[in-house]
């Protein structure tokens, strides 16, 4: 079997499951079977949520990093799927909010995000995401041509503004948001590093 048929056949698949414990174990926590939801269940599926869209968008942003690093140009194959994770995560996020918190009310949903201006800023984090993740196919992909790649550098708002809706919400520690915004600082540094390198050879 060659490398190509071995990363379908075996590997996407089982990276597909990997990808979908964080699911599993909320469920497992639901029916306290892997542990609980705590006090507010609400509330700690919206975060957990949350953080795991966060963390699979950083993911998929340091595949090509690490590709170029390591020269395993297979990497790139799993690129996709850790953003569409991303964005599948931000959706399940989005949706506890707008079902089960704000219970699908107009006015609520309007009180809530003039209160709490930070949900306008994941609101626009979460539109890019919805529009990478719609053109993500091979088929948009090399319809756009040179304007897929421009695009889907959209990507790095969308983590600048999820991040930025996480840390303007912290009242108290935000260890967690300070460290997703040095992973992204890396991740950008080394992108800006490598498109000057491109332009220089
Ligand atoms: C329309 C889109 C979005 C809405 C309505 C929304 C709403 C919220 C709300 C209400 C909270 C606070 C929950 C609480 O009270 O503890 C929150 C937290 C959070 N959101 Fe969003 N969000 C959206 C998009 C996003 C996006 C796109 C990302 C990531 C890319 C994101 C990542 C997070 C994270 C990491 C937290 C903090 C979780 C924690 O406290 O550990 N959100 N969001």
């Amino acid at each position: 079997m060659d490398i190509t048929h071995q990363i379908r056949i075996v590997w996407k698949p089982i990276v597909f499951v990997i990808c979908l414990l964080p699911v599993l174990h909320a469920i497992g926590d639901m029916y306290q079977i892997t542990g609980d939801l705590g006090a507010n269940p609400i509330e700690n599926l919206q975060d957990r949520f949350g953080n795991w869209g966060l963390r699979f968008l950083l993911l998929s942003l340091a595949v090509t990093p690490c590709r170029r690093i390591t020269g395993q140009q297979w990497l790139i194959r799993f690129r996709r799927m850790l953003g569409l994770f991303s964005f599948f995560y931000v959706l399940i996020h989005f949706t506890i909010w707008l079902l089960l918190d704000q219970r699908l009310l107009i006015s609520a949903i309007t009180e809530d995000i003039s209160e709490r201006p930070f949900i306008a800023v994941g609101f626009l984090s979460l539109t890019i995401l919805a529009a990478l993740a719609a053109t993500s196919t091979m088929k948009i992909r090399s319809k756009l041509g040179r304007n897929w790649q421009k695009l889907h550098n959209c990507i790095y708002i969308a983590a600048v503004l999820g991040i930025w809706h996480y840390w303007w919400q912290v009242k108290i520690d935000a260890t967690e948001p300070i460290i997703y915004a040095l992973v992204l600082a890396l991740l950008i540094g080394f992108r800006l590093r490598y498109s000057n390198l491109k332009r220089i050879v």
